[in-house]
Parts: structure tokens; C-alpha cells; sequence
């Protein structure tokens, strides 16, 4: 069988019927990685040597310059020789177990016309373990669809889900129509490697579009628990919206010094906040490259503008976090 070298020597098996992504994991090994369908395109590797072989029809994640560099998508390849990549595993994720687990739900509460919140409980004996920015897929209605951890871990093991309504969308009608108290699903997870990294740089900015804002209030919340970490940071979150009732949450509630901008790109009559979209207003607010970290959560547009922004600006590329809100269908 093929073997896949990291860039700090660490190893593992890879079978060529299994993506590098899947076989990293069953070594123990966490790869940086989002939607798992080859769209967000955060499991970008660069490959050293060797060869790869294509396991899904698109890498729509990857463009034709990037692939013409020797950039792969390790969600949607597989080895096909001994391999070398230049990505290193990610520790703070050893440990944690994806499973699939009955959840109920224990309050639903629509927070605008058409964002609910969600509270699931688990069973008290198997608490889902997960890092705050992580996410979960519900499965229900015979789909599976993926949605952020809202909430850092509790004591009581309650997990929080912020779900907008898609039109049309199999699971938008169970949440918005159907749903009820005590109903009980499945959840699989925790995935996804959208957490607080350890950074010297004093800056941390959160651009979020919609309910991208989820896991922003996870990494938020990590934080305010934890008054000596903030206090060693700047905190900003710039939150861009179509409408207005959709800024449905206040980061400020979290007890932290965090300055929030909340950008409005739809209708405007009567407001009296900023326009547009995040990444220009977190321009305009003057970050310095040197001195920033930037996680960013949402549309696929947005993180796409902003990250293309920022490093013109001089972000290094391992500062600039993301997840993508892409269709999980
Ligand atoms: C890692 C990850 C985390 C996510 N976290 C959240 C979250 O915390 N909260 C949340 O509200 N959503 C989140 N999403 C998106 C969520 O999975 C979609 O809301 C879901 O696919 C919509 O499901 P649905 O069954 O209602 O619609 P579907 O039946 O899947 O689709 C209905 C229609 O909506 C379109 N559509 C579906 N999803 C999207 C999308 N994301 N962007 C644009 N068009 C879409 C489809 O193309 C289709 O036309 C996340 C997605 C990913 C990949
Ligand atoms: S493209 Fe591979 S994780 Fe999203």
C-alpha cells in the first residue's frame, strides 16, 4: 500500500480506494480540511513527489493554476504511489473522535424570519468531544447536511446550531415546518479544523457572512472563558448581513472587549450602520498584516474576496482561516 510523507516526517498509510484526507484520519492524523466535497478548497496540499489519482468527478476547489503548481485537493485524491506533501498534521486535534451519535432536539427558537436556533442534547453517557469552531452533520429526513458548533463545550452537553433557511431546501423545511421539541435525529462528527490556533500576533479578526457568525461565537466564547488568553488580544468582528433583522446575536453579550462592525449589503432604508461587505470594511479599518490573524466563516464569495485581499495586503497565508458555507448536498 502507498505510504504518505508530511512535511515533519510523520507517515501513514493510504489505500488507493480512499481519499489521502480519510486515510490521514484513520492513522490518527488531522490534515487541514472543511466541506469534505471538494468546494471550499482548504485541504489544498502541495505535492513534493509522487502520484495522485482523482476519486470524485470535481475539485471545484482547486483552479487550473493552482493544479498546474502541483496543488491537490487531499479530500478528493487518493495515493497512487508513495507520496510527499507539504502540510503539516494538525496536534491539537489528536484525540478527538468523529462519531455518529442520536441527538434531540431540546428548544428551537426562531431568532429572525428566517434563522432558528437549535439546541440539540446528546446522551449524557457519550458527550460529543469537539474543538470550538467545529462542526457536525445532522441526518435526518434521509440527508445529511453539515452545521456549525455555535457554543464552545458545556457542562451539560448541550449543542447549539444557528440554521438559515435555504429555498427549497430539504432540511430548511424540517427546521422551519416540521421540527418540534424531543425529535430525535443523528449527528455525526465533530469535523472540520476551523479553531483557535495559538498566535503570537495580537489581532485576531472574525469576518463571518450570515449564520457564518456560528462558529465565530464558538471561538468567542473559547475565548471568554479564558480571561488571560483575550486579554492578550485585540478582538474585532466585522459580521456582514443581507438583512437586517439577521444580526440576531450580540458578541458583546460574551462579557468581551471586542469591537463589532456589522455590515449591511441588502435593503438599507432607515439604517443607520455601515454598508457593504466585510473584507472591505476590515480593510478600511487599517489592519496591519504583521500583527493580524483572520478567521473568516460564510460564503464561499466572501472568504474567497477576503483572503485574496488580505494577502495582497502582506497576510501571511497561515494566518487566514476559514470555513465555507457551501451546499453540503
Ligand atoms: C462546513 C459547513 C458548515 C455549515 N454550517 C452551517 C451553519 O452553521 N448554519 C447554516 O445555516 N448553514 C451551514 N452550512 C450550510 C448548510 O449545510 C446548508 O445550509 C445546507 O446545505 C442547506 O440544506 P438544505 O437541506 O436546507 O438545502 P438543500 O436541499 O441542500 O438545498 C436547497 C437549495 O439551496 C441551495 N443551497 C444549499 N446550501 C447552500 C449553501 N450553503 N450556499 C448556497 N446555496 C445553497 C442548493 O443548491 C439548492 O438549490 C454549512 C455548510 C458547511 C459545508
Ligand atoms: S475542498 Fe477539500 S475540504 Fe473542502
Amino acid at each position: 500500500m502507498p505510504h504518505v510523507v508530511l512535511r515533519n516526517q510523520r507517515s501513514f498509510p493510504a489505500d488507493p480506494a480512499t481519499s489521502i484526507l480519510d486515510a490521514a484520519r484513520a492513522s490518527g492524523v488531522a490534515l487541514e480540511y472543511s466541506c469534505r466535497t471538494g468546494r471550499c478548497g482548504i485541504c489544498k496540499a502541495p505535492v513534493v513527489s509522487g502520484e495522485t489519482l482523482m476519486l470524485r468527478g470535481e475539485d471545484e476547489g482547486l483552479t487550473a493554476e493552482e493544479a498546474g503548481r502541483g496543488l491537490i485537493l487531499t479530500c478528493c485524491r487518493a495515493a497512487a504511489s508513495d507520496l510527499t506533501l507539504d502540510v503539516e498534521p494538525l496536534d491539537r486535534l489528536a484525540g478527538i473522535e468523529t462519531r455518529t451519535i442520536p441527538a434531540r432536539i431540546a428548544a428551537l427558537e426562531r431568532l429572525a424570519p428566517d434563522i432558528v436556533k437549535v439546541v440539540l442534547r446528546t446522551p449524557p453517557a457519550s458527550p460529543l468531544r469537539f474543538l470550538p469552531g467545529q462542526y457536525v452533520d445532522v441526518i435526518a429526513r434521509d440527508v445529511r447536511r453539515s452545521y456549525s458548533l455555535a457554543n464552545a463545550p458545556r457542562a451539560d452537553g448541550l449543542l447549539e446550531l444557528i440554521v438559515r433557511r435555504y429555498p427549497g431546501g430539504v432540511l430548511s423545511a424540517f427546521w422551519f415546518d416540521e421540527a418540534a421539541v424531543n425529535d430525535l435525529l443523528r449527528i455525526e462528527g465533530p469535523f472540520g479544523t476551523f479553531f483557535l490556533r495559538d498566535s503570537a500576533p495580537t489581532h485576531l479578526v472574525f469576518l463571518a457572512t450570515g449564520t457564518g457568525i456560528a462558529p465565530v461565537k464558538a471561538l468567542l466564547e473559547e475565548l471568554a472563558a479564558d480571561p488571560a488568553r483575550a486579554a492578550q488580544h485585540r478582538l474585532s468582528v466585522f459580521w456582514g448581513n443581507r438583512a437586517r433583522d439577521n444580526f440576531c446575536w450580540d458578541p458583546v453579550t460574551l462579557g468581551l472587549d471586542v469591537a463589532v462592525h456589522h455590515l449591511l449589503s441588502g435593503e438599507a432604508a432607515g439604517w443607520p450602520g455601515a454598508r457593504g461587505y466585510v473584507q472591505d470594511a476590515a480593510l478600511r479599518a487599517g489592519l496591519d498584516p504583521r500583527d493580524t490573524v483572520v478567521y473568516a466563516c460564510g460564503s464561499n464569495a466572501m472568504i474567497a474576496a477576503a483572503r485574496g485581499a488580505l494577502l495582497a495586503l502582506g497576510l501571511p497565508p497561515t494566518r487566514f482561516f476559514s470555513d465555507a458555507f457551501v451546499s453540503s448536498n
